[in-house]
């Protein structure tokens, strides 16, 4: 096949990428997502500083928008994200009681996963909650630090009583390496979820790289993840300078292995990028494929 998510979807994958919803009114950039890509991710639509600026008062405009776009064009969606300590809104970080907190975040979920119900492939339940370095430890952040380790988990049951057909995941970056201490940890999260049966179904590797591309021990770490029975998936795929290269090695770290469902890349053009000035997309500034491009569709068996 000759575009990005015809190909994958021979094995079984898709190919996505982050969508803004300021850009659908864009030609250029509507006429390649809807040639290239078979699944989107808000690039920022979802987050709690969107969709619940005030507690209790949900606004779904933007996202909405970008789902009825996905739905038209035959797109799944993989929804980003429910609970995580950036885009937060301050009423949310300036609660110091347990008990609020807890309603407050299960209400977040399952207010916002109920208006998407049955439209979401994926949803990326928590990001990014633990540390970066060595430490292995969580992340600071007002639901660490008013609910302690459990917020996680209780966030994994509410999401599955809400919607019980999305795939429920956990979404870090810097966990690609397998030797790295944040890999350790969120594995040792995940296999202490299977074994207790809180309900993770995937675990989403955001892939922001240098322009060495991804660790040498990328698949094994998708691999060993996969083996612990849950999905695992590419989830904002941007590479420095984006070597070919560099991309065809993160493709094929995921052709690789049978439980790795899909690459999304965290934006169209480089100038869509939220790194722009690195240009690590596969498409350049005026819509044009860049070498990664060729690349990349090759790695997923093109041509
Ligand atoms: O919406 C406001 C707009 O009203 C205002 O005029 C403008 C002025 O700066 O800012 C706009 O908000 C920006 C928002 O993107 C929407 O464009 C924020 O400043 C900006 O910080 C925000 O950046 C996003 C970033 O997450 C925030 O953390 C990027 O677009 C988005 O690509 C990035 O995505 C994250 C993933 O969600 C999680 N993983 C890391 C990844 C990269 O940081």
């Amino acid at each position: 096949a000759g575009t990005l998510g015809a190909q994958a979807a021979q094995s079984g994958r898709y190919f996505g990428t982050a969508v803004a919803a300021g850009r659908l009114g864009d030609g250029t950039y509507t006429t390649i997502l809807d040639r290239e890509f078979n699944a989107v991710t808000p690039e920022n639509e979802m987050k709690w500083d969107a969709t619940e600026r005030s507690r209790g008062s949900f606004s779904f405009t933007a996202a909405d928008q970008i789902v009825g776009h996905a739905t038209a064009h035959g797109q799944r969606v993989r929804g980003h994200t429910l609970v995580w300590h950036s885009q937060l809104p301050g009423w949310v970080g300036a609660i110091t009681d347990a008990t609020t907190l807890r309603s407050v975040v299960r209400n977040h979920i399952t207010t916002e996963m109920t208006h998407f119900k049955g439209k979401i492939y994926a949803w990326d339940v928590v990001n990014e909650a633990f540390a970066d370095g060595g430490s292995g430890a969580r992340r600071g952040s007002v639901f660490q630090n008013v609910l302690g380790d459990g917020y996680i988990e209780d966030a994994f049951r509410t999401a599955r009583s809400a919607d019980p057909a999305a795939k429920l995941c956990y979404n870090d970056y810097n966990i690609e390496d397998w030797s790295a201490a944040k890999t350790q940890a969120v594995y040792r999260m995940v296999r202490d979820f299977k074994s207790r049966g809180v309900p993770i179904d995937c675990v989403g590797f955001q892939s922001h790289f240098g322009s060495s591309g991804p660790p040498a021990s990328f698949r094994t770490t998708l691999a060993n993840f996969a083996a612990l029975g849950v999905d695992v998936q590419i989830t904002e795929l941007d590479i420095a300078q984006a070597p070919a290269t560099a991309y065809a090695n993160t493709v094929k770290a995921c052709m690789n292995v049978a439980r790795c469902t899909g690459i999304s890349v965290w934006g169209i053009r480089d100038s869509d990028s939220w790194r722009s000035g690195e240009n690590p997309l596969l498409f350049d500034g005026a819509g044009n494929k860049k070498a990664a491009y060729g690349a990349a569709l090759s790695a997923l068996g093109g041509t």
